[in-house]
């Protein structure tokens, strides 16, 4: 059987998605995990974009052993430089350089000739040669691209040096025959394309990315790009996990394997989804809370008498289990550490004192401790930054005009400071108390709530979206309680707003796509 790569660009076209911001102690959190997804090549970033892009694929790059880490680059010395820079001393560097060729493109925003694309993509894949073992081109826009002029192009980098070609279907437009038909064209009529790995990358503007991808590899190609949760620019790009299991659920019809282990799926979209604040939608394929639940009389009949009634793929098989967490508050730190372990979670022993004093207070508060519950506390300190203010107590009174006293500690001082303010409701003096201890000027810019688990005594994780000026910073906050969890989520965004103006550099640009 052909084998299929998976090239996971969460991180830069993912990280695309209108208001996702992800710190780089993120990024390399969610490149640790799609090495253990299985993932093929990572793509850490878009190195020239700022210096902190630059020192997030730098520290994805040194973090990751399993897989190749990629920079995204224009087809422009100063850009393969920069990703140079960054991947020096990565086990696996790779560059991938794009640029338009469509007409679109070629006329309006490039202003360059049929022969001038060529001779620019031609020189930066050369160039990118000397540095990378690993060179992928893009043909942005390929999808509405001549398919001469397509031919053209990837006969041209492939003498250059390419050692994979992708074609994006850029702007989501292609149908799955159109899509498929370019790549059996270019086989067909490129000079030395059995030399290269052909790539899909499809976006989702026409709810078809799947569909073009998987018509894709159909058509012979042998790597597939996208990010998880199909997250992304506009309608966003593939959700490769939905790629991953119709290869392996009709591995009869599609006759290619993966590296994928599907059972690390779940794990996956999950931490992607906390750390971006997107959530999935319930009825999304794969992911979905629903994805597994049956909830008419007659399906869950079908359920009970076979489970492939109305299953046609295990819950175990992307990693959803569910077990009761048989602890509670006498529970000592060394069965949570078990416990952790046999999740999956590794911690520093530092790491594992701050989680188990938070797991202490939810056993005070929480009966019941299910793996979601725990899953939460463990995501809530993701990717953490420093923490200047840390939460301490809150009170509340209700009224017309809500009043809250709240009471944080600043670390730099190492003194608690205490607020009370008036506001719109409970959760808007709870954030204003919280502007005045920090003395920090920001704008809520998005604000949600999601139930963990169903009962009265259930975990809400808050997540919320503050700007300041250039800068747009999410923070998630969780607690029995939704307004501890809305101040804990303002007070982590505070940090890590603190924290990235502390460092230099704001992305100045990014590509299409
Ligand atoms: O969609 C696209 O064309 C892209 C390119 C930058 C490869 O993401
Ligand atoms: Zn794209």
């Amino acid at each position: 059987m052909r084998s299929v790569q998976f090239f996971d660009t969460t991180l830069r076209d993912g990280e695309q998605s209108p208001g996702v911001n992800l710190s780089m102690e993120e990024k390399v959190a969610i490149a640790l995990q799609l090495e253990q997804l299985g993932i093929d090549v990572i793509e850490a970033g878009f190195a020239v974009a700022s210096q902190d892009d630059w020192k997030s694929v730098r520290q994805v790059a040194l973090s990751v052993k399993g897989a190749t880490v990629v920079s995204l680059a224009r087809a422009v010395e100063k850009d393969i430089e920069s990703a140079r820079e960054a991947l020096i001393g990565a086990e696996s560097p790779g560059i991938h350089v794009f640029l338009a060729t469509s007409p679109i493109h070629r006329t309006y925003k490039l202003k360059m000739t049929r022969d001038e694309v060529v001779e620019r993509a031609v020189a930066a894949v050369r160039l990118a040669k000397k540095y990378f073992p690993h060179v992928e081109f893009s043909a942005e826009d390929g999808g509405r691209t001549e398919k001469d002029f397509l031919c053209q192009v990837a006969e041209k980098v492939i003498e250059a040096g390419a050692d994979v070609i992708n074609i994006p279907d850029t702007v989501g437009y292609l149908t799955p025959d159109e899509y498929g038909g370019i790549f059996r064209y270019l086989k067909q009529n490129v000079k030395g394309i059995e030399h290269v790995r052909l790539s899909a990358h499809c976006h989702n503007d026409l709810g078809m990315a799947t569909a073009n991808t998987l018509a894709a590899i159909e058509a012979g190609v042998e790597q597939v790009e996208g990010t998880i949760n199909g997250i992304g620019e506009r309608a966003g790009n593939v959700a490769l996990e939905e790629v991953a299991m119709a290869l392996v659920t009709r591995k009869s019809h599609y006759q290619v394997t993966t590296r994928i282990k599907t059972e690390e799926i779940a794990k996956t979209s999950r931490m992607v989804s906390k750390m971006t604040g997107m959530f999935v939608p319930g009825n999304k394929a794969v992911v979905g809370a629903n994805a597994f639940a049956h909830e008419s009389g007659i399906h869950q009949d079908g359920m009970l008498k076979h489970s492939e009634t109305y299953e046609i793929i295990r819950p175990e098989m992307v990693g959803q289990t569910k077990s009761l967490l048989v602890m509670g508050k006498h529970s000592g730190r060394h069965a949570f550490q078990d416990k952790l372990e046999s999740m999956g979670y590794q911690f520093s022993d530092e790491q594992l004192n701050q989680l188990f004093i938070r797991f202490k207070e939810l056993t005070g508060r929480k009966k019941r401790i299910e793996d979601e519950d725990l899953i939460s506390l463990v995501e809530e300190r993701w990717g953490e930054t420093e923490e200047v203010f840390s939460f301490d107590s809150i009170q509340l009174s209700y009224g017309s005009r809500s009043m809250a006293s709240l009471r944080l500690k600043d670390t730099r001082e190492d003194k608690m400071k205490e607020e009370a303010a008036c506001g719109n409701g409970s959760v808007d003096a709870i954030f204003r108390a919280i502007d005045r201890i920090t003395n920090e000027k920001v704008e809520l810019e998005d604000y949600k709530i999601i139930s963990v688990t169903q009962g009265k005594d259930a975990l809400g994780e808050v997540y919320v979206k503050l700007r300041q000026g250039e800068h747009t910073i999410q923070g998630r906050g969780v607690s029995t309680d939704i307004l501890e969890a809305s101040a804990r989520a303002y007070i982590h965004a505070v940090n890590r707003l603190l924290f990235i103006r502390k460092g230099p550099g704001q992305r100045t640009e990014m590509p299409v796509g």
